[in-house]
């Protein structure tokens, strides 16, 4: 498939092409050392992602698949008939299904996802529920120009659906970077439908990335136990603590593995050497006021037309289209 990379450093959920060696060399030489939130995403992280989703702490699921039984029909009805419904990601795709109930002949449903194997049990899924619908996977990596699949027949319009609040785990510039190629690729009748977890009491925030399972900090750690599997590193996980702090100022989590101890650790042919109390930087996930994402969406070439929010008012949707598009 040829594919551009955007200029988008992290994207929070897909591997670059560049050598993971190279990646991590180069992350763990900076100062502060970093390393890029798609490292999360091998398959046991993958796993440990959804038990992420089930604790009671994290609220973000809970939140939007609430919002999404309490509005789906409104949403649905928001986006019209004969849509094409391209969703970013597509995970597990529950809260699709959800929307799918509800839509009125769409033309058909787009999961793009790097990773082949959800893709595939998405699409199975959702044949089971939806016989009529016709499904066309994409397994591309969705922060690079996509190429969909021509439909059966011409759609009114393209929505890009992205659930999750994931463009939270963007920094404003890459943020707004994706969200510019989403306006190229929906169209100028296009829209987008987005997931933005909002802010709240940072106690609630903070909960929810560190829960008292322990889960979060053991999807945080599988980043070190991933390097030790494909790069032979030898990471002591014990030596290294999740730490998730909310950064009341910048509006966002702030997740690191912190070292404690001082220590050496292997890394292609050389060694990595990190002082005690030394944090590496792995994570951020932003949290929007309305008019946060107002602005954002703005720099981006947007506007929004529509926010819905769940009953406990955490979490918004919200659908977002070309700027000036909307007569007033
Ligand atoms: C995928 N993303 C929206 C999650 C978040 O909330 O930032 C990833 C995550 N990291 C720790 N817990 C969940």
């Amino acid at each position: 498939m040829n594919i551009r990379a955007l200029d988008l450093h992290d994207d929070g959920r897909t591997p670059p092409a560049t050598g993971l060696l190279e990646i991590v060399r180069r992350g763990l030489r900076a100062q502060p050392k970093r390393l890029p939130s798609w490292l999360f995403y091998d398959a046991p992280g993958s796993a440990l992602f959804e038990r992420i989703c089930e604790q009671p702490e994290y609220y973000l699921t809970r939140c939007e698949t609430a919002l999404m039984q309490a509005h789906a029909a409104g949403i649905a009805d928001t986006l019209g008939v004969d849509v094409r419904l391209v969703e970013y990601g597509s995970g597990n795709a529950a809260k699709t299904r959800l929307l799918l109930e509800h839509m009125a002949a769409p033309v058909s449903y787009v999961p793009v996802e790097i990773s082949p194997e959800p893709l595939q049990q998405s699409v199975r899924r959702l044949g089971e529920r939806f016989p009529q619908l016709a499904v066309q996977p994409l397994c591309a990596d969705f922060t690079r120009a996509l190429r969909l699949p021509i439909p059966s027949r011409a759609p009114r319009r393209t929505v890009l659906y992205f659930p999750g609040s994931t463009i939270g785990n963007f920094d404003t510039r890459d943020a707004v970077a994706l969200l510019r190629k989403m306006r190229g690729e929906m169209g100028d009748n296009g829209g987008i439908l987005i997931g933005a977890d909002l802010k709240k009491d940072p106690a609630l925030i903070e909960a929810a990335y560190n829960d008292a399972a322990g889960v979060t900090a053991e999807f945080t750690l599988n980043m070190l136990a991933r390097l030790n599997r494909e790069l032979g590193c030898d990471f002591d996980l014990a030596g290294f603590r999740h730490r998730a702090h909310y950064n009341a100022l910048a509006g966002r989590i702030e997740t690191s593995l912190v070292s404690q101890r001082a220590q050496k650790v292997r890394l292609g042919r050389g060694t990595v050497v990190f002082g005690d109390g030394e944090a590496i930087r792995v994570e951020i996930s932003c949290k929007y006021s309305l008019e946060d994402f107002a602005a954002l969406a703005g720099k981006a070439g947007l506007e929004v037309l529509r926010v819905w929010l769940d009953p406990e008012r955490m979490f918004s949707v919200q659908y977002l289209v070309r700027a000036g598009s909307v007569a007033r």
